[in-house]
């Protein structure tokens, strides 16, 4: 089974307006590529409730800051294609970087108050380069369901503002986080973790477990769930970039937690950066006892 495969927005734009027209609603699925379960779980759910299905395909320069991974982010269009068509993805959108950012493109979406903290302050400009991006793609393919996964929790409550913000006809739709069966959340990033560092980055969610049972116990200060968490994944990572419990909604910081808050994590095991989270009083404690 092999997926049409599209790379001229204009064409993307007629398919989404035929599939409109012909009575079908829309699922619009973003990827970088390189894809794993935690993508195709996403494409699944949109088929469901979706009846076109258009995955996109692109690893978005702007996005990336000048000591990232962009030029060793793992290509492979045709095996993506391949599994897209596998979970029913009607078509793929694969265009090149002068597709999305013709001469002269000079326009940048300014991300707020979301966008700052947490993965905003330790990459400057990656969340405006989502936004752009995604902004472009909100406009070619129209009114459609987007699904986006929790896993990159930030990045959901950033276009999903933006969305509204900029009035697109365009649900976002957020999709729990896929993960292994140890519990580690799926990245196309734990490729390049070492058998030692791939059996360390559990503590990753061993730590969020731990604030989810201490959350489910009772406590409610916000300083004592993220050390709760913070313990178990310092003794294992090579690096802490920031343990965090937040405002689920906001991202601000906060001293208690009413009904439900954010535990979020990133850190590195080797020169690998992983982050995960956790929205307590909302996911359930992510390891079976
Ligand atoms: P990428 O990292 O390829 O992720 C594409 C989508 O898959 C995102 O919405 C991400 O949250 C979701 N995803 C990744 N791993 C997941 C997992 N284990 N479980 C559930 N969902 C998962 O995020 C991006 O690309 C880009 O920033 C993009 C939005 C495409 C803009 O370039």
């Amino acid at each position: 089974m092999v997926t049409r495969i599209l790379t001229d927005p204009r064409e993307v734009r007629r398919a989404c307006e035929e599939a409109r027209l012909r009575g079908d609603s829309v699922g619009f699925v973003p990827t970088i590529g390189s894809l794993h379960e935690g993508h195709l779980s996403l494409a699944r759910e949109a088929k469901l409730r979706r009846s076109f299905v258009l995955a996109w395909v692109f690893v978005n320069p702007i996005q990336f800051g000048p000591n990232e991974d962009l030029a060793r982010y793992p290509r492979d269009l045709d095996g993506d294609a391949r599994k897209l068509a596998s979970v029913g993805a009607d078509a793929v959108f694969a265009p090149d970087a002068s597709d999305m950012y013709p001469d002269g493109d000079d326009t940048r979406v300014r991300v707020g108050s979301l966008a700052a903290p947490l993965e905003g302050a330790r990459r400057p400009g990656h969340f405006e380069g989502v936004a752009t991006v995604v902004a472009k793609l909100f406009g070619i393919v129209g009114p459609c369901a987007a699904f986006f996964g929790r896993k990159d929790y930030q990045q959901l409550l950033v276009v999903r503002r933006m969305a509204r913000d900029l009035f697109f006809p365009v649900v976002v739709v957020g999709h729990p986080t896929v993960r292994e069966p140890d519990g580690l959340a799926m990245s196309s990033r734990n490729m390049y973790l070492s058998p030692d560092e791939r059996a360390s980055a559990v503590a990753i969610v061993r730590g969020l477990d731990a604030a989810a049972r201490a959350f489910a116990a009772g406590e409610r200060r916000a300083p004592v769930l993220s050390r709760e968490a913070l313990e178990t994944i310092a003794l294992a990572a090579t690096s802490v970039d920031y343990v965090e419990v937040r405002d689920a909604d906001t991202l601000q910081p906060i001293d208690a937690v009413a009904d439900r808050a954010a535990v979020l994590v990133a850190c590195r095991f080797g020169s690998t950066r992983l982050i995960d989270n956790l929205v307590l009083g909302e996911d359930a404690p992510p390891l079976a006892r």
